[in-house]
């Protein structure tokens, strides 16, 4: 495959074959369609990621932070550790988490139990998506507005995300959605703030806590929903790892790691070269572009062996960088973890004979990589 070649739609529906043919010219390799360095070897791509000197996220091309304002997401060393650590304590509270994981399981059911009598359902919309949306809503207390809501104007802060992108005006709908989020965040966090938002009270301004929370309430819907639908269809997808984990439930969890790594629901994240240098036998400059591609990491095949097997039986598999790693590893790593194997438990539980219906696509997505339609059938009871 001439990587010169290949196009961004391929990207979007199928990158492995080009991520493969990319990582076999090195880890890291530039790939003219992203106008980028894209790092395709583990090693590399955990290199890259710890060394937030060598390769930031400060740039004026992270068009995310000029919407939302600085962030966690947005920032490195001092500042970066600053509007972090006021979270850090609720992400790692047992506790908090378990009471968290009742919630999404009533929650799982409930959806699932209302699809039940219709026999068929598009799992990713109608059963991944509102349970992403209603949790990460319930987190922070915006249960009014609700998950409707916040998928709303996460669309139309996307969308502006877009249009900064493509050298446009970020656009009114995503002024006001930007508006409306931060006038939900800073109502409910005014007289009794969500335990998630207590601690960044003491030490954020307000707008530093809306801008961190809506990273939060966006790093949470869009990943999670994918992680979620990914698993359903790679189980759907491999009838002996669902008869498998029919049998025993504590594959579960090992099917939603495997999925993971296979299709990471954030494909690939951003970082910008601070300085010229060699970097795995790639020249770099200051200012260039690097892709880290976690998609590509995963299928490492110095790491994971027959990496496009979809393998229960992987003992490395927690070895993927789905998570990142480095200071910019992901605060919601248990609760995604929690929320795809309480989603797979309620479809095993709350459905008969379920199978992949006609219209069903597999996962596709530049970045942000779920199941296209997540058509499923099953035998109403
Ligand atoms: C399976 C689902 C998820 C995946 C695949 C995922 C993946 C990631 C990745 C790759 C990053 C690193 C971003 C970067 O370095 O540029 C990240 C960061 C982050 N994630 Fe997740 N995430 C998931 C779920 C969640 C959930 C449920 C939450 C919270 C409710 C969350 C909150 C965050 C936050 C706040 C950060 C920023 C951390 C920082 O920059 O210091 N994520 N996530």
């Amino acid at each position: 495959m001439n990587l010169a070649d290949v196009t961004l739609e391929e990207l979007t529906v199928d990158p492995h074959a080009a991520l493969a043919a990319a990582r076999a010219t090195g880890p890291i390799t530039w790939l003219p369609a992203l106008d980028g360095w894209v790092v395709t070897g583990r090693d590399a791509a955990v290199e890259v990621m710890r060394d937030t000197e060598r390769f930031t996220v400060e740039d004026q091309r992270f068009t995310t932070g000029q919407i939302l304002g600085p962030s966690m997401l947005s920032t490195d060393g001092p500042a970066h550790a600053h509007y972090r650590a006021p979270f850090t304590s609720w992400f790692s509270d047992r506790t908090e988490l378990l009471r968290l994981t009742d919630w999404m399981t009533e929650r799982a059911r409930s959806l699932v139990a209302d699809l039940e009598p219709h026999g068929r359902a598009d799992l990713r919309s109608s059963m991944a998506a509102p349970l992403a949306a209603a949790t990460v809503a319930h987190m922070l207390r915006l249960d009014p507005p609700g998950a409707d809501a916040l998928l709303q104007w996460y669309e139309e802060i996307v969308a502006g995300v877009h249009r900064l992108t493509a050298g446009l005006e970020v656009g009114e709908s995503a002024t006001h959605a930007h508006r409306d989020l931060s006038e939900a965040i800073t109502a409910v966090s005014r007289s009794d703030p969500p335990a998630l938002l207590v601690d960044a009270f003491r030490v954020l301004t307000t707008a530093e806590v809306v801008a961190n929370a809506a990273v939060i309430l966006f790093g949470g819907i869009e990943t999670a929903e994918g992680a979620t639908a990914n698993a359903i269809w790679h189980l759907l997808t491999n009838p002996d790892a669902l008869t498998a984990v029919r049998i025993d439930r504590s594959l579960v969890s090992t099917a939603v790691e495997e999925s993971l790594r296979l299709e990471p629901a954030a494909a690939s994240i951003d970082r910008y070269a601070t300085t010229d240098a060699e970097f795995f036998g790639a020249s770099i400059r200051a200012g260039d572009y690097v892709i880290v591609s976690l998609a590509g990491a995963n299928r490492d095949p110095a790491v994971f062996a027959d990496p496009d097997r979809f393998d229960l039986g992987r003992s490395n598999v927690r070895a993927h960088t789905t998570f990142a790693v480095g200071p910019h590893a992901c605060l919601g790593i248990r609760l995604a973890r929690a929320q795809a194997i309480v989603g797979i438990e309620a479809v095993l539980d709350g459905f008969d004979r379920i199978r992949l219906g006609d219209d069903a696509a597999g996962p596709l997505g530049l970045v942000f990589r779920k199941p296209g339609c997540l058509d499923t059938t099953w035998i109403p009871r």
